[in-house]
């Protein structure tokens, strides 16, 4: 049985006076909900602030590919993300990818560098639209997925989440059909199954994001393959993100 994953992509919005409010409801809430576990990605600005009270909810949206400190500005290491307790690290989102042209090397740098210091990586894959109408979601995504294989030769499946976010559904309201989205959460365990086995491959959580919102949260976690959800406009609203939690 996998423990559902569900976390709140904030990316660059709220302030600091919202985002602690939402994480005081979350804190109350929390503890109903020990079968589910929810992590918060706030704004990088307001993390050391948010973790002196907060820091079990929430995870990093960005991190260095560089080990320890360097001279990288406006870049934040590893070491201070540990120094706060942050559990997560958010790596591969194509907003990343697209706007600051994160490569897949790069990418495996970053998750090399998470991972070896035991911090946990939700690693977002997913196709854009033209890749979709073209037919090569799936080989797309292998190759994506390729950067977290080709780190170990079996993955620890307690230190990783998958996020399949196909890139046309991030903040457009369109989703794929719920066998679509079955289907290619479905291939990707198919293909952890080949490179770590069986037993990594069944626990290993695998989340949906894109759209995803109080309407369609129901049948998308029903879905045998999707573990959870990581949800970005619809986890700005306390109200909202609390009902895609109760989904699950
Ligand atoms: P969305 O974003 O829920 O607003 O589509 C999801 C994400 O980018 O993680």
């Amino acid at each position: 049985m996998r423990k559902p994953f569900i976390g709140a992509n904030w990316k660059m919005n709220l302030l600091n006076r919202d985002a602690r409010s939402f994480l005081q409801h979350l804190q109350n809430f929390a503890p109903l909900n020990a079968q589910k576990e929810i992590v918060v990605f706030p704004s990088m600005v307001y993390l050391s602030a948010l973790s002196e009270h907060f820091n079990h909810l929430l995870g990093a949206q960005n991190v260095s590919h560089i080990k320890g400190f360097s001279s990288l500005t406006g870049e934040t290491s590893i070491e201070q993300l540990i120094d706060l307790g942050i559990g997560y690290v958010l790596i591969g989102h194509s907003e990343r990818r697209e706007y600051y042209f994160e490569s897949n090397e790069i990418i495996s740098q970053k998750i090399n560098t998470v991972l070896n210091k035991n911090l946990k990586v939700v690693f977002c894959c997913g196709e854009s639209l033209d890749v979709r109408n073209e037919g090569r979601h799936f080989e797309w995504v292998e190759t994506q997925l390729n950067c977290l294989l080709n780190q170990s030769p079996s993955l620890d499946s307690e230190q990783i989440v998958i996020a399949y976010e196909p890139i046309w559904a991030i903040g457009t309201g369109k989703t794929p059909t719920y066998d679509e989205i079955n289907d290619i959460h479905a291939y990707i365990r198919s293909l952890i199954r080949n490179h770590s086995g069986e037993q990594v491959s069944s626990k290993i959580r695998i989340v949906y994001g894109g759209s995803c919102n109080e309407s369609n949260a129901n049948e998308i976690f029903s879905l045998p393959d999707v573990d959870g959800g990581l949800i970005g406009g619809a986890s700005l609203e306390w109200n909202s993100f609390f009902n895609i939690c109760n989904a699950l």
